[in-house]
């Protein structure tokens, strides 16, 4: 399980990685407290790994957010400017498939 800190860094390495090979895929994932501890916590590992395995890595840009003000309807994810609320463990691999691969 991940921390806060380390999302942090992990975000950070995305980003380094946007502004130097220009990415081609946008992702963000509200790391408010709500949708923090609501799911979007063990999402982002899990989109962690399926880029990695999918070997996207490098393709997609992955932020943190902070609350958008809509926590009741979260947790939220927002993929190259569609959002999607109510994603959780069990189904942002599928999400990632239709619009990423
Ligand atoms: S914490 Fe995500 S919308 Fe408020």
């Amino acid at each position: 399980m991940v921390n806060r800190f380390e999302i942090i860094v992990f975000l950070s390495e995305y980003e380094l990685k946007e502004r130097v090979l220009g990415q081609s895929y946008d992702i963000e994932i509200c790391l408010g407290s709500s949708c923090f501890s609501r799911g979007n916590r063990e999402v982002v590992q899990v989109i962690r790994d399926f880029l990695r395995k999918n070997h996207l890595d490098d393709k997609v840009m992955l932020k943190g957010a902070r609350c958008m003000n809509r926590c009741s309807e979260g947790p939220f994810i927002i993929i190259n400017g569609k959002t999607f609320s109510n994603i959780g463990v069990q189904d942002i691999e599928k999400l990632l498939e239709k619009e990423l691969v």
